[in-house]
C-alpha cells in the first residue's frame, strides 16, 4: 500500500489522517497515511527515513514548512512563490518535488464562505511560515494585504521575500494602535500560532466592524481564543481553519493520486458555522 504522512510539532491533534482516510474511502484510492511527531532537531533525518523506507508523499506542518522548502529539488510555482512547502512527493526519478497548497486551499475556503472578493483589504497577522505560505495566492486573486506581527522584524522578513510582488505592506503594532479608525479591513486573518497555547494576537477590537470577515488558520473543537475575542468585539462572520485544512488536503491529494475529492460533503461534517 502507498505510504503516507504529515509531519509535525506538535502532531498529536491533527485531523490530516482522518480527513484523508475520507478521500481514500470516497475515491477508492488505497493509501496509508499517518502522523509522524518530529522533535524540532529531527526534521531531516525523520524525514529521509520515511522516504527511504517506501514513503511517497508527505505533508508538512508547523514548525517545518520553510525548511521542507530547502530540501525539495524541484518546486511547484505556488510552492517557489511562497517560499514554503507543505506538500511532498517523491517522483518516480527519485526527485522531491515540492508544493504549497496551503494558500489555495485558503482561498477556496474564504470563496466558499464568500468571505472575500478581488478586492478585499486583507489585515493578515502574524509573519511565521503559516503567514508567508498564504500570501502569493490571495495577492494573485488581487487582494491588498497589510501585515501586522509582534515582532516587527520578522515582518520586515516577509515583505523582503515579496520585494517584487505589489498590494503588500505592513505596519508595526503600535502604529496599528494609533490610527486604526482610519484603517478599513474587509477580513483579518489570525495566521500567528498564538493559539496553540490559548493567547491572542495583540490588535486593536477597534478593527472589529460588525461588517468584517474574521478568520483563524487555527482550529479546535470550540471557537478558538481569537474567534471569541472578535466575537466579543461585535464580529459576526467568523470561521476557524478547518475548512482550509480540507481543502487544501484536497489540493495535495491531487497531486499524489491526480483525482479531486469532494470537500463540501466533508467541510458540511466539520465545520460550526456554515
Ligand atoms: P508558523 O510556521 O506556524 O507560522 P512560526 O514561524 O513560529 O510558526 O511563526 C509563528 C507566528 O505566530 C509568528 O508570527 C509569531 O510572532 P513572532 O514573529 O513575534 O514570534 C506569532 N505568535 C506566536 N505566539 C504569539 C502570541 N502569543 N502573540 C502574538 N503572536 C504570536
Amino acid at each position: 500500500m502507498k505510504m503516507f504522512a504529515v509531519f509535525g510539532n506538535p502532531i498529536k491533534h491533527s485531523k490530516s489522517p482522518i480527513i484523508h482516510q475520507l478521500f481514500a474511502q470516497q475515491t477508492g484510492v488505497l493509501q496509508n497515511y499517518r502522523k509522524i511527531y518530529v522533535p524540532i532537531n529531527n526534521f531531516y533525518k525523520k524525514f529521509f527515513y520515511f522516504f527511504k523506507n517506501g514513503g511517497i508523499g508527505a505533508n508538512i506542518t508547523i514548525p517545518f514548512k520553510k525548511r521542507a522548502y530547502k530540501l525539495c529539488d524541484i518546486l511547484t510555482k505556488r510552492a517557489k512563490y511562497s517560499g514554503v512547502v507543505n506538500t511532498i512527493k517523491i517522483l518516480n526519478s527519485k526527485k522531491i518535488l515540492g508544493d504549497n497548497t496551503d494558500g489555495v486551499g485558503l482561498l477556496k475556503d474564504l470563496q466558499n464562505l464568500k468571505f472575500i472578493n478581488t478586492k478585499s483589504n486583507i489585515l493578515l497577522i502574524g509573519a511565521g511560515g503559516a503567514a508567508q505560505g498564504i500570501i502569493y495566492p490571495l495577492i494573485k486573486f488581487g487582494c491588498n494585504i497589510t501585515i501586522i506581527n509582534r515582532t516587527y522584524q520578522n515582518t520586515k522578513k516577509i515583505i523582503k521575500f515579496f520585494k517584487n510582488i505589489k498590494n503588500i505592506n505592513s505596519l508595526k503594532e503600535e502604529d496599528l494602535f494609533s490610527i486604526s479608525n482610519k484603517f478599513k479591513y474587509n477580513l483579518i486573518i489570525n495566521a500567528t500560532s498564538s493559539s496553540i497555547k490559548g493567547n491572542i494576537p495583540n490588535i486593536p477590537s477597534s478593527i472589529i466592524k460588525p461588517d468584517v470577515f474574521c478568520y483563524d488558520l487555527f482550529y479546535n473543537f470550540n471557537n478558538t481564543p481569537f474567534l471569541k475575542w472578535c466575537i466579543i468585539h461585535g464580529a459576526k462572520r467568523i470561521s476557524d481553519g478547518i475548512g482550509m485544512l480540507i481543502e487544501q488536503a484536497a489540493y495535495s491529494f491531487y497531486l499524489w493520486h491526480g483525482i479531486m475529492p469532494n470537500t463540501k460533503i466533508i467541510i458540511k461534517k466539520y465545520k460550526k458555522y456554515n
